[in-house]
């Protein structure tokens, strides 16, 4: 069994990383799979060319974008593993692991404005813009040309964004009470955060709030919330959904917003290196049955790192005491005040998470900075629920939130 594995394949599938074949477990994701096989290196970042790998495991760091079967900049933490899948690593020149182009990090300490390098110099800002455009770009083109997509338009009583334990405790109310319901949620299965915590947690609470599965259209993003179009539908905003089968306008009565939150950023050199992983991250594959590394230094505690120790070989420091990531390529243990070195062959740290205001905002929501962005006042038909609205990770907090959210949507 590969060391990064927890337990023997059950289902196991091929996928090639740049021609290599590795093993995987079919329908994880093709970002666990890769860094069960240790192939934490996936990309280069624009510009600097520093090295990318997952980072988050819920689509929100962009660190797994991959080319897969042909199709750039795709994130692989949320692609389900099938067998045969072509993954390619992207703006590398060289090869994955050694990057020519990572030089730039070497001559330009300090960052690049590649758009004025050599301006205006004639025939040299020629030469200068194509290696500008190599440099700075962000995969190649598909392949092929893709199929138009369809579009489709339905109204429904209220719109729930995110499948976590708030959205799910706003769904499972809103449908016990007969509201059509409908659930958004990126991810390829539901659950969100509460994945991490595991198989039985998560059954446990989705047999507490139980959400008919045709209610729930996975792999779907909310992209935008716009205001009513008073020829279409008077009185109900529009919310535009990406789904793998088209876009979905949406107008609902009322919308609950339950998207979570995003990993903190860890503000110490070297913290984008392949093999740093958020807590949440690490207990998502570990939850999934594969371990971020072999020996792992856990930075801060939070409701998911707790789960780690008994699985892995864990060594525990407190956040603030660590200076630093030690590594070049992937991240090989880290700097910590008054101890000196520690090795691991992954980092991970629970830095304090950022609620996702976003579409609260996008939505005319007024949002204040209290340290971290939180909703300021509700808006009479979109509700706020769960970590979005500053809760902390407590599955009960956070459902009950989420009910709450739902009475406040059918009072509305
Ligand atoms: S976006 Fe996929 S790991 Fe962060």
């Amino acid at each position: 069994m590969p060391a990064r594995r927890l337990a023997p394949l059950v289902r196991p599938i091929t996928l090639t990383l740049d021609g290599a074949p590795f093993r995987a477990e079919a329908g994880e994701t093709v970002a666990s799979a890769l860094v069960a096989a240790d192939r934490l290196v996936v990309a280069r970042s624009p510009k600097l060319h520093r090295p990318r790998g997952p980072a988050c495991m819920v689509g929100g760091c962009d660190g797994c974008l991959v080319r897969l079967d042909g199709v750039p900049n795709v994130m692989s933490c949320l692609v389900p593993a099938e067998d045969g899948m072509r993954v390619e690593t992207q703006n590398v020149v060289g090869t994955r692991t050694t990057d020519l182009l990572r030089v730039t990090d070497w001559f330009f300490p300090h960052g690049i404005d590649h758009h004025h390098l050599l301006a205006g110099v004639p025939g040299l800002s020629t030469v200068m813009q194509g290696i500008a455009r190599r440099v700075a770009g962000l995969g190649a083109l598909p392949d092929a040309v893709g199929h138009p997509l369809a579009s489709d338009a339905r109204d429904v009583d209220a719109l729930v964004v995110g499948s976590g334990p708030s959205g799910l405790a706003a769904a499972s109310r809103l449908a016990a009470r007969g509201a059509d319901v409908l659930v958004v949620d990126d991810a390829p299965r539901p659950g969100g955060s509460l994945r991490a915590l595991g198989a039985e947690a998560s059954a446990a609470f989705h047999a507490r709030h139980p959400v008919p599965p045709e209610r729930v259209y996975l792999s779907t993003v909310a992209a935008g919330i716009y205001a009513p179009a008073p020829s279409r539908a008077p009185g109900r905003r529009e919310v535009l959904l990406a789904a793998p089968t088209g876009a979905i306008v949406v107008r609902p009565r009322a919308i609950v917003l339950a998207p979570g939150a995003h990993d903190g950023a860890w503000l110490v050199p070297n913290a984008d290196l392949p093999g740093v992983l958020s807590s949440r991250a690490a207990a998502l594959l570990v939850a999934g049955g594969v371990t971020p590394g072999e020996r792992v230094v856990v930075a801060g505690a939070d409701a998911f790192t707790a789960g780690l120790a008994g699985r892995v070989e864990v060594e525990r420091v407190r956040l603030e005491e660590v200076e630093a990531v030690l590594g070049s390529s992937r991240a090989g243990g880290v700097i910590v005040a008054g101890r000196g070195k520690l090795r691991a062959d992954a980092v991970v740290h629970a830095s304090p998470r950022e609620p996702r205001f976003e579409l609260f905002q996008q939505a005319g929501g007024a949002v204040r900075f209290d340290g971290r962005f939180l909703p300021e006042a509700a808006l009479p038909d979109v509700h706020v629920a769960g970590e979005a609205a500053g809760v902390a990770f407590d599955l009960d907090a956070l459902a009950e939130s989420g009910v709450a959210a739902a009475d406040r949507a059918l009072a509305g």
